[in-house]
């Protein structure tokens, strides 16, 4: 009986120091949306039964290892113990008991997590190899960067061009796959001024590790703010005609991947020195290369793909290019001598 007792005090200690230590350990960022609270609460009480049932196994096993080891001149059997139905009652219907209790809290949780607020913003996702691609309908913008109004529950609704995606920021605790060819929806409300990183969790290709973007929550005076600068610049740009400069941006931000601008070849045929080129197409058809024919490969690839080179795998339209757009990457290409 003695032992019985120092063992179920040693159990106890033991867990109380294991479930402090994984504490200590730090094992997840700050919490900054509403959804984190009850996921954080519920992988809390997950971490104390973890912590309980692993003292629950290795107490008993290293004090038996001790006390119960063989004596000097001990050659004997030890006692033969076969069976005990209350013991196997209790170890099977005590886990079933917190496997159902586990499995209640989780879907009550996930409905928390998933709580609607019919006035949320919707925010547009495009993921693509490789990169993120924000758009406000609301407000007709669209950015490369995530910007989030604090205390304000948001609504995802995300398309991926090619493969699949997934769209995880740690401080917010959610993460969603995008999937061609559907449509998928995650909520979140930022609780946290702050800038965070919004990062592809699902393989996705050579350049999966980069595709990040930034996520700045601000306050909602803040917001709109960045949203009237947003819609001044696109104005600004429709109001402008073509520029090499804006060509360049997107150059980086969506082509810089494939094709060089130096004259090396990549995934792609190189930009540099494109216009006036002469180009022979998979079918044999030759021809000199004009703006044209640039415009036509970027919205529809697969129309005339070069002897040489794979047919683009890129959807302008789903990233959010639009045509002012392209004329830009064209105006840009133009001075690529
Ligand atoms: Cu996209 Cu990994």
């Amino acid at each position: 009986m003695r032992r019985i007792f120092v063992v179920a005090f040693l159990v106890v200690l033991v867990a109380v120091l294991v479930f402090l230590g994984l504490n200590a350990l730090g094992l997840l960022p700050e919490q900054a949306a509403a959804q984190a609270e009850p996921i954080d609460w519920l992988l809390n009480l997950e971490l104390m039964v973890i912590s309980f049932l692993f003292a629950l196994i290795i107490v008993p096993l290293v004090y038996s290892l001790v006390a119960f080891r063989r004596k000097p001149g001990e050659t004997g059997d030890g006692e033969h113990v076969e069976g005990n139905t209350r013991l196997e009652i209790g170890w099977t219907v005590i886990p079933l008991i917190i496997v159902l209790i586990f499995a209640y809290l989780g879907a009550e949780n996930l409905g928390r997590v998933r709580r609607a607020d019919p006035q949320a913003m919707q925010v547009q996702v495009t993921g693509y190899q490789w990169g993120w691609q924000f758009k406000y309908p609301q407000y007709g913008i669209r950015s490369q960067e995530l910007y989030l109004p604090v205390n304000e529950q948001v609504l995802f609704k995300m398309e991926s061009t090619d493969v699949i995606h997934s769209f995880w920021v740690p401080e917010f605790r959610v993460k969603q796959d995008l999937v061609p060819g559907r449509v998928t929806e995650v909520r979140i409300t930022p609780s946290r001024v702050g800038r965070y990183t919004l990062m592809c969790s699902e393989l996705c290709g050579t350049q999966h590790a980069y595709m990040n973007a930034p996520v700045v929550v601000v306050s909602r005076a803040e917001f709109d703010a960045w949203v009237a600068e947003r819609q001044a610049a696109a104005a600004a740009a429709a109001a402008s005609g073509p520029d090499a400069a804006r060509g360049e941006e997107k150059y980086l931000m969506y082509c810089k991947a494939c094709h060089s601008i130096d004259g090396s070849k990549g995934v792609g045929p190189t930009w540099r020195g494109l216009l006036g080129e002469q180009v022979v197409l998979t079918d044999g058809t030759t021809f000199i290369a004009d703006e044209a024919y640039i415009l036509r490969s970027i919205k529809e690839p697969a129309s005339q793909v070069v002897a040489g080179y794979p047919p683009m795998a890129f959807n302008a339209e789903a990233v959010g290019l639009t045509d002012a757009d392209l004329a830009d990457i064209v105006e840009f290409i133009k001075t690529l001598k």
